[in-house]
């Protein structure tokens, strides 16, 4: 049987916000959206209001989605917990709040989802990793896989240290993928072709070969050998970007960087 229409809070909607909602109303949900953030929006929502309190405050919302920044949430959250029911689902996409933190902000109301979702989220086509706080119940558990399947892929993680190490993987991840697109076209321009020529296809070779990584679901060693011939041009390329595991060891302290940064954060 389809779900009741229920009503969704989202407490801050840039980036983030919009890419979600950009994917639930893809979907056609059946949700009512209600945004809170200092300047107006209009499209894709139900309501609008500048802040919490200048929303009814007889209503309490079935989810609550907190996408603001982590620095201004704790006052941006201020009076939030009056608009939460027993059964309030609150999810928060922001980094480095702690389930705990955030319990103790919202009066100690339970349960909350921590869940690190990354920008491809607004074509359906993002990879997030999630923490509950305690078992949702099955009304909860489905409006949350509903949400999360709309945006592209969700892993349930058991602990929530391991959201530090998503958040750096795949949450800072398509800043690498953008800079690899970008490292790639210079090289291209460098070598004669035009600027738009070079773009192109370093972008279709990287969404190309994640898309075939994907389909396939070949190793990343097998997907190596089918591409690295010995004696070949991607052999030598790779024997630049491998030497003393350069390529590898940059992405590695990069990441443990990130992680180590979202792991201060909190
Ligand atoms: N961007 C990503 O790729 C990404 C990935 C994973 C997680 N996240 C997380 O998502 C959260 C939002 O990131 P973002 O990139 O969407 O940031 P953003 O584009 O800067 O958006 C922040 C939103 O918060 C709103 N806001 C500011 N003050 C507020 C207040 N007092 N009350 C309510 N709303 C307020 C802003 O409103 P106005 O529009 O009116 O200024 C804006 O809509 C962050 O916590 C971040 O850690 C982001």
């Amino acid at each position: 049987m389809p779900e009741k229409r229920y009503s969704i809070l989202l407490l801050g909607c840039g980036h983030m916000g919009n890419a979600m909602l950009r994917s639930w109303r893809q979907h056609d949900l059946p949700i009512t959206v209600n945004v809170v953030k200092p300047t107006p929006i209009r499209e894709g929502i139900d309501h609008y209001a500048p802040r919490l309190d200048a929303l009814p405050d007889t209503q309490t919302y079935d989810v609550v989605i907190l996408a603001t920044p982590p620095q201004i949430a704790d006052k941006a959250m201020a009076g939030l917990s009056n608009y939460l029911h027993a059964e309030t689902l609150v999810i928060s996409v922001m980094a480095g709040k702690t389930l705990a933190h955030l319990n103790t902000m919202l009066g100690g109301h339970d349960p909350i989802v921590r869940v690190m979702p990354n920008m491809p989220s607004s074509l359906g086509q993002g990879i997030c990793g999630y923490v509950t706080s305690s078992t949702l119940n099955a009304v909860q558990q489905s409006r949350l896989d509903t949400l999360l399947h709309a945006t592209g892929v969700a892993i349930a993680l058991q602990h929530e240290d391991k959201i530090n190490i998503v958040t750096a993987l795949s949450g800072s991840g398509p800043a690498y993928a953008f800079l690899l697109i970008k490292a790639m076209a210079d090289a291209g321009v460098a070598l004669g072709l035009k600027d738009e020529q070079a773009r192109l296809l370093a972008m279709h070779t990287v969404a190309g070969a994640g898309q075939y990584a994907l389909q396939t679901g070949q190793s990343a060693e097998e997907l190596l050998s089918k591409i690295a011939i010995k004696g070949g041009t991607t052999e030598a390329a790779l024997k630049v970007l491998n030497t003393d595991d350069a390529f590898g060891d940059l992405l590695n302290t990069a990441i443990r960087r990130a992680y180590t940064h979202a792991k201060e954060s909190g």
